[in-house]
Formats: C-alpha cells, structure tokens, sequence
C-alpha cells in the first residue's frame, strides 16, 4: 500500500480511507460489502440498480462516493458539500455535456491522477495518483462519464 506524500493540504483526508481501499481489478465481490456498508434504506434499490452496471463503473462509483462526492457531489453536478463553501472554483461538474465532451480518457486520467493543477488548472482537485492504483482510476474515469451520458 502506497501512503500519499503531498503537500496538498487534502493529503490527510486522501489518506487515511486509502488504507482500506480494495482493489479495482478485484473480483465482483466487493459490491456486495459496499451495500453493506450503506446500510441505509436505499440499500435494495441501490443494489438492484448496481446489479446492472459493468464492473469498472460499479467499482468507479463505489470509490467515487467514498472519495469524490464530497466535492463533486453524488450526482457529479460539482455541489458536494463542500460545494459553496471556500471552494474557489467549484468542483468540474460532470453532467455538464459540454465540459465532458472535451475530456477524452487520457485527460480524465490525467487530472484524476496528477490533480487539476497537473492541467493547468487550480490545485483544488487533489492528486489521485499515489492513493489509487492506475486500474482504479480507470474506473473512475469510467464512472465520471456515465454522468453525462
Ligand atoms: C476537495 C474537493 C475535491 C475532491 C475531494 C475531488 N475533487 Fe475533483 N475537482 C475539484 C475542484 C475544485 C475541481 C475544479 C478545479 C479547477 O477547475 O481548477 C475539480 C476538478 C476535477 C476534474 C476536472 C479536471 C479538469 O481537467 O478540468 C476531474 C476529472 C476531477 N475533479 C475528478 C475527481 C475525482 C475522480 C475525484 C475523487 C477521486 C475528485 N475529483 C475529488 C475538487 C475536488
């Protein structure tokens, strides 16, 4: 297990839930302990609704909703909690069409990996590169583009 060594001040909070990261490439198994996890009400409709996706997007959601949604918000909109707060700019928006239909994989991967500031942009967006492994991001990318499907 890599540990993160950045000097993003979001180094902590990448972190700690990278201890208990499972991995992408893994079996199908996983799905299950992430509806588990939940625990919520929504828990059956979730599964159900999971059931139906290929692996790289199950995966990608489920790392997505641990490590991503508090910015970019459960639905990719870019209005996660810390949406609106001292967020300068807001979090990428993934439902935006017009903003992903600029973004291929490669640059997907790329900023996921290195950060937004490895593409110019802010460093609000934290590199991913050392908590996940390149499978991983995969199917993060993968996940990020069903939102604006
Ligand atoms: C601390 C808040 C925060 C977290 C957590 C976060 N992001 Fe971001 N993300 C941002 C912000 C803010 C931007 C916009 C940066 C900019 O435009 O300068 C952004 C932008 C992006 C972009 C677009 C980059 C580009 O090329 O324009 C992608 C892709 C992205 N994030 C993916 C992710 C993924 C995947 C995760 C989870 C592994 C994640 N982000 C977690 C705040 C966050």
């Amino acid at each position: 297990m890599k540990t993160k060594v950045s000097i993003s001040k979001f180094a902590l909070f990448a972190a700690i839930p990278a201890l208990m990261l499972a991995g992408c490439g893994k079996p199908q198994g996983k799905a299950g302990k992430v509806i588990a996890k939940g625990g919520s009400a929504d828990s059956l409709a979730a599964a159900e609704a999971n059931a139906n996706l290929p692996f790289d997007v199950k995966e990608g959601k489920r790392l997505f909703s641990h490590y991503c949604s508090v910015c970019h918000g459960e639905t990719g909109d870019g209005t996660g909690q810390y949406y609106g707060s001292s967020l300068q700019p807001s979090p990428a928006n993934f439902t935006d069409k017009a903003f992903m239909k600029n973004m291929t994989d490669e640059s997907l991967t790329k900023s996921i990996t290195g950060g937004s500031a490895s593409v110019g942009k802010s460093n609000m967006c934290p590199p991913w590169g050392k908590t996940f492994e390149s499978d991983e991001i995969e199917c993060l990318v993968a996940y990020v583009k069903t939102f604006s499907k």
